[in-house]
């Protein structure tokens, strides 16, 4: 298997030298007019090919990443997977208003043409429970929370888990029964993009713990910032917000500091200053599991059987 990162997640080819995989390149070469030219390098021709691919901002990226695939199979590829570590579009999971398109749906669905598998870090799964109902492909997803239970054993005395919406449950009780600690979900209203209102159920039983907020994903800052501005106004110390996903929209650093966040720890799903929890272990394990198994010895060939 060759491991091929796009342009922009060259940090990933350490994923294929842990593996001891062959590492390629592809190479956009942006026209004037915009439009691009895909280049591959390494030996392609009769491999298994895994690309790497980061997708925030998925609409500057997706034409290139689905003609680096398909370039992939023309020079003679014998599979195109995709490491996604951050599957974008996934919010968008229902018709929430009429005449709206489930861009969850649609996008997992132009994967599925162009990838013979998809291996990413927690897909916001909601109202859509698992990649199977997305993907016509194998799909699988792995999981950050023992990165984040580890981060908050190492540095956080006697934490309350607690995240800031009804979605986030299966990440805040994920990591408070690998830590031990109590959880508890807070109610979250959103008016727009960027007006968020939170509610906190009562609390008065967890006096005393440091409240660490936990959510998939960072992307304008304002559900965790409306979190700890809810939870300081109650009383509670400074929240140390967690996050797999550091989509930081334009401002989402300024309203997060400006709440008053004790400390931002992410995960290096995408590159920011607070992604200091590396997944490529997880992403190396998983793509281990889709390489095809190795030929086993080859049988000798019997004297005189005229076998070419
Ligand atoms: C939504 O349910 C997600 O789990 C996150 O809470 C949300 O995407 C965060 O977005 P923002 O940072 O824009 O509030």
């Amino acid at each position: 298997m060759i491991v091929l990162p796009m342009p922009g997640s060259e940090r990933f080819g350490q994923l294929g030298r842990d593996l001891g995989l062959t590492s390629g390149l592809v190479q956009v070469h942006r026209f004037p007019d915009g439009e691009g030219r895909v280049r591959l390098t390494g030996a392609i021709q009769g491999d298994d090919v895994a690309m790497v691919a980061g997708l925030a901002q998925p609409d500057d990226k997706l034409v290139s990443l689905l003609f680096a695939a398909a370039t992939a199979r023309d020079l003679g590829a014998v599979s195109v997977g995709l490491v996604a570590p951050y599957l974008p579009y996934m919010r968008q999971d229902r018709r929430f208003r009429a005449g709206e398109g489930v861009s969850a749906r649609y996008f997992c669905r132009l994967l599925s043409v162009a990838f013979d598998w998809v291996v990413t870090v927690d897909p916001h799964l909601h109202r859509i429970g698992t990649l199977d109902e997305l993907f016509t492909i194998p799909a699988e997803a792995v999981h950050a929370a023992p990165l984040l239970a580890e981060w908050i054993e190492r540095n956080v005395r006697t934490p309350l888990v607690i995240g800031p919406d009804a979605e986030s449950l299966q990440w805040a009780g994920a990591i408070a029964r690998l830590t031990g600690a109590p959880h508890a979900v807070l109610a979250k209203r959103r008016a727009g993009d960027r007006r968020v209102e939170i509610t906190l159920p009562d609390l008065t039983a967890y006096a005393g713990y440091q409240p660490v907020l936990v959510d998939d994903v960072i992307s304008s800052g304002e559900t965790l910032a409306a979190a700890v501005r809810a939870l300081r106004a109650a009383g509670w110390p400074a929240p140390i917000c967690l996050a797999v996903h550091p989509v930081f929209a334009g401002g989402a650093e300024d309203v997060l500091a400006a709440a008053g966040a004790a400390a931002v720890v992410t995960c290096n799903t995408i590159v920011h200053p607070t992604a200091v929890l590396d997944v490529q272990g997880l992403l190396a394990a998983a793509v281990t599991r889709r390489r095809p198994p190795l030929s086993g010895p080859v049988p000798p060939r019997l004297a005189g059987s005229g076998a070419a």
